[in-house]
């Protein structure tokens, strides 16, 4: 695509700033209209959201329900490398066609034993291989299986698993279908995959099965576990954090920082590339045109656009750096779309500014505030006892609060007086409580097909298509009268 220049009209302009004008409508239906859009050129969501990587916004839940409604969730890095892989792990692990490395305890291990190793691993159905380390089954033992009462908690599970000659197993390759034929017919829940020397490869559960049969909009890998991706910074430990979240399973890692247009993200890319060539990486923030080309020349996948609109953000009050978010959000485009995609992140606050943001330049729309104070994002709910109502809290990474609490387990005493001398740049507040983040997923995603039906197209690619190109075509731009008009409530 042919780099375009910024038409000046765009300068000082943000979310408020247009209506989109209505064309004439070619869809009997917006139920159905696609919103599948490029995360990187490799990976596609059917839903162009993706969750903040802040400690009050993305932890496993929030990751895992955004996969599992189509979007994605970045686990953030104000954390160990060790919870911050685990958190992940349990992301990739919690469905998918085929679990990979099923949980299994050895002959021998007492019913007492497999009670408590069930509760904690939240599992329904345990392997038992024949010796420690083995990876040989010896049999099933299922939470049914467990007697209740505890009188039998020493004895050895052996006397209650259903043993492998009972079993009904198949091949490590055996393809979905015939996997839900043979536990169908069998009447079972779960189906070890074994080769010929009875060797673990793996095991498919019916519940698995059902659930991803029933969300073919979930974001999914090849392997059928769903997406996650992790935040890693451009200092100290984070070559280290990239190899453990990989290995967890990360699909992409986000390499973020404050500024991303600097010195020390090039540094951190040029890093990242040259031991993991392979990784797409969204790489930001950046706020200007030339911050955007600086991303794809390093061989950013993505690159993270918005400096300073997020409601934790303080960093345009102290610093005055910054740029109204749509204004960033087309300068980007013109510089490198069609090159990289392109990520809008932060300062929504209506439904309309995603469309507003993907009509007008990006790929995909990050969301703090807007998914913070639901039952999937981290931190408890707190009642007013005068009012009782009730809410959580939602703080910028650089808030005192979020700086304190990533710098707790820090044995790095440079890292910690680094993070103290600096002032920062983000803050805490409360946000009432909005239950599941579901509910605001399926709101988002019927706001945007009306949004891309008022546009005139039947999906939001195509409505893509025809605005990127001059955006301004299709804009209103509004005087302060008809702002009010449409805008105040
Ligand atoms: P929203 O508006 O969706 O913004 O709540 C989320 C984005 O805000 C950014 N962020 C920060 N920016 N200081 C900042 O200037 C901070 O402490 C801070 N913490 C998060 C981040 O890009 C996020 O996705």
């Amino acid at each position: 695509m042919d780099k375009q220049a910024l038409d000046p009209v765009w300068i000082g302009k943000t979310f408020d700033d247009f209506l989109f004008r209505p064309q004439r409508g070619v869809t009997t239906t917006r139920a159905s209209i696609p919103l599948r859009a490029q995360l990187t050129g490799a990976l596609a969501l059917e839903l162009p959201i993706v969750s903040s990587n802040m400690d009050s916004v993305t932890g496993g839940d929030m990751a895992q329900t955004m996969a599992l409604e189509g979007g994605l969730g970045v686990i953030h890095r104000g954390q160990s490398i060790e919870r911050q892989s685990e958190t992940l792990a349990r992301v990739k692990r919690s469905h998918s066609a085929v679990i990979e490395q099923p949980r299994t305890l050895p002959a021998g291990s007492t019913i007492g034993e497999a009670r408590a190793f069930a509760r904690r691993h939240k599992i329904n159905g345990i392997l038992i291989e024949t010796r420690p380390g083995s990876a040989i089954l010896a049999g099933v033992l299922t939470r049914r299986d467990i007697p209740w009462d505890r009188v039998h908690d020493s004895e050895t599970v052996e006397t209650f698993m259903t043993p492998l000659a009972q079993l009904k197993t198949a091949g490590p390759q055996v393809a979905t279908e015939e996997a839900e034929r043979i536990m169908f017919e069998g009447r079972i829940e779960r189906l070890p995959l074994i080769d010929d020397q009875h060797r673990i490869h793996g095991l498919i559960t019916r519940k698995d099965v059902r659930f991803l049969r029933e969300r073919p909009f979930a974001s999914k890998d090849i392997k059928g576990r769903l997406l996650a991706g992790a935040a890693v910074g451009c200092a100290g430990d984070f070559l280290e954090r990239a190899q453990a979240l990989l290995e967890a399973g990360a699909d992409c890692l986000f390499v973020d920082i404050a500024h991303g247009h600097s010195q020390v993200m090039q540094h951190g890319i040029e890093h990242l590339r040259g031991q993991f060539p392979d990784v797409p990486l969204v790489c930001g923030n950046v706020a200007t045109g030339a911050g955007a080309r600086f991303m794809c020349d390093l061989g950013a996948d993505a690159v993270k656009v918005g400096v300073g609109p997020g409601r934790g953000c303080r960093t345009r009050l102290e610093t005055a750096a910054g740029v109204p978010q749509l204004q960033a959000i087309r300068e980007a485009w013109c510089e490198v779309g069609g090159e990289i995609s392109i990520m809008a992140d932060g300062g929504v606050r209506h439904d309309k500014d995603i469309f507003l943001a993907l009509a007008c330049g990006a790929d995909t729309v990050m969301l703090g505030s807007a998914l913070s104070g639901t039952d999937e994002a981290p931190g408890r709910v707190i009642e007013d006892p005068a009012t009782h109502s009730k809410k959580k809290i939602y703080r910028g990474m650089t808030s005192p609060e979020a700086v304190m609490e990533s710098l707790y387990d820090s044995e790095d005493i440079e890292a910690v007086d680094a993070a103290l001398a600096t002032p920062p740049e983000g803050q805490e507040i409360q946000v009432p409580y909005r239950g599941s983040v579901v509910d605001i997923l399926h709101r988002i995603r019927g706001h945007l097909r009306s949004a891309v039906s008022y546009a005139g197209c039947d999906s939001l690619e195509s409505a893509r298509e025809a605005t990127l190109p001059d955006p301004l075509q299709h804009l209103i731009v509004l005087s302060d009268a008809s702002r009010r008009e449409s805008y105040e409530r």
